[in-house]
């Protein structure tokens, strides 16, 4: 990994460290326990409380043995989905709230009992309504001290189970509660998306798909889908084609067992993050030039995008240097690992790239791809633990950010040459308003043609926006950016 000039100020390589949780002790001492539901509870009620502290679950799922993760994971996963709702109830059933252990595992079974839906079970963690609440009894005897609230669990879900009906007719007009996002997220997807809002909060409720991206270098489309079909794991039916060379499974099989994964046949790259790398590369690749194309991948980590412009380039014969960098000391070594599977070579380096004077070498680039740090609002499906991290401060700081880092780079772009801007989110303050706002103040800035917002949503629901014909998508937006001569 290349350290920056070295007449220039020292660049902060940085040590990303993961914090524990308040709660370590607890999660580490069930750490050997049985696989019950009991047991499973608790720990998804240690990350609720965990989750008030400001700790993902990408960080926290650390704490939990490598044999129970995937089944907490599931459980988890469901609650997030329906916190709105079992925070409103917990709220009606125990209007003084109980001492946090007890309040985070009843909002816990709460939520659990309804993600229970018939016709759609929640994935990995579906059970009949009176085994949840044995259950949650249970989980809560688990811990000693808070053995003597155990009545007061199975009082407030028995009386769950028989008044639910009017319970949820309580809940008419909260909006919180029906759409299961913090209130200030819904009024934002409201205000953004007049037309969509409620299919957009809706949406986040199913699990994604798994999209593979095809190393064209090592493997085809075609070969890819008739040696997945040759596994235990996947019939052809359940693939369908995206993107360039994307191919979407429609369930979660585990990545490291696909056949070619060692080999670098593939990576996992969602449909819509597929796109970046063929936009930018078309928009650079018309210049003729006797020297290799110069590409900055601005915010790399963990280096999916870089990965993909190499390959791209690399199937058309285009000679390509690409320089990957990120803030992120440790994510950037994500990079390397990747790169080295996939048989890619970039040279990486760990800086802030609004900060240019530390790190760049004074030579303009054909193209740079701007993939900014934002809100994550378009991979809830993926992350259903990010409406509850954000604050609604988070988008304006977000924004000043992406700003930051586009007045920084901008200047770094060759005349003639081309800059993509992406993020996943939806919320238009750090897409579409970020750019028009943009090409405003910079009148060298040309907007080419690009997809703009990509919902993630299903086409039927969107029928006037043709743009979203993609599928089963991440919400992103694209702008594609050309410096005038
Ligand atoms: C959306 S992720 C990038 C994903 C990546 N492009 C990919 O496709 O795998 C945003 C990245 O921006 C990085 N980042 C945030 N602020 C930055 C800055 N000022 N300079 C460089 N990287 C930054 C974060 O560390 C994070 O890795």
């Amino acid at each position: 990994m290349n350290q920056p000039n070295s007449n220039k100020p020292a660049v902060r390589v940085v040590k990303a460290t993961r914090t524990a949780l308040p709660n370590a002790k607890s999660v580490a001492q069930i750490k050997s326990a049985p696989t019950t539901l009991a047991h499973q509870l608790q720990q998804v009620a240690n990350f609720l409380i965990a989750l008030r502290a400001g700790h993902s679950w990408a960080t926290a799922q650390f704490d939990i043995e490598n044999t129970q993760r995937a089944g907490v994971q599931a459980i988890t996963f469901a609650v997030l989905r329906h916190l709105g709702q079992a925070h409103a109830l917990r709220v009606a059933l125990a209007p003084k709230r109980p001492v946090p252990a007890a309040d985070a595992l009843l909002t816990a079974a709460l939520a659990l009992l309804c993600a229970q839906d018939p016709e759609n079970p929640p994935p990995g963690a579906a059970y009949r309504d009176d085994v949840i609440v044995s259950q949650a009894v249970e989980a809560i005897k688990l811990q000693r001290q808070l053995a003597p609230q155990s009545s007061f669990i199975n009082a407030c879900l028995r009386r769950f189970l028989r008044e639910r009906g009017a319970l949820m007719q309580s809940l008419r007009g909260n909006l919180e509660a029906q759409f299961n996002h913090p209130i200030w997220w819904v009024r934002q997807v409201q205000r953004d998306w007049p037309d969509h809002w409620q299919a957009l909060l809706h949406a986040n409720r199913y699990s994604a798909p798994l999209t593979l991206r095809v190393n064209e270098q090592k493997s085809s489309f075609a070969g890819m889908k008739s040696a997945l079909n040759a596994t235990e794991f996947i019939v052809n039916t359940e693939m369908q084609a995206v993107a360039h060379t994307g191919l979407e499974l429609s369930r979660s099989l585990p990545v490291s067992q696909l056949p070619g994964y060692a080999e670098g046949w593939f990576s996992v790259q969602d449909a819509a993050a597929q796109l970046a790398a063929p936009l930018l590369m078309q928009a650079v690749s018309s210049q003729k030039s006797a020297k290799p194309l110069r590409i900055l991948d601005a915010c790399a980590a963990p280096g999916g995008k870089t990965s993909h412009l190499l390959e791209w380039a690399a199937a058309r014969n285009i000679p390509l240097e690409v320089i990957a960098l990120d803030v992120d000391g440790q994510r950037c070594e994500r990079i390397e690992d990747n790169l080295k599977r996939l048989g890619l070579k970039a040279r990486i380096i760990v800086a802030d790239a609004a900060d240019p004077s530390a790190w760049h070498d004074g030579q303009p680039f054909d193209g740079i791809l701007l993939d900014a740090p934002c809100t994550a609002s378009g991979i809830v499906r993926r992350h259903p633990d990010i409406p509850w991290l954000r604050r609604d401060t988070d988008i304006s700081g977000l924004a000043s950010q992406q700003k930051r880092l586009l007045q920084a780079l901008w200047p770094l772009v060759k005349e003639g040459g081309a800059l993509l801007y992406c993020t996943c989110s939806v919320f238009k303050a750090e897409g579409s308003a970020q750019i028009e706002a943009f090409v405003a103040n910079n009148t060298d800035a040309q907007s080419l043609p690009a997809p703009g917002h990509l919902l993630p949503l299903k086409s039927a629901d969107l029928s006037p926006m043709p743009e979203n014909s993609l599928g089963g998508h991440d919400g992103f937006f694209y702008a594609l950016l050309r410096k005038r001569s």
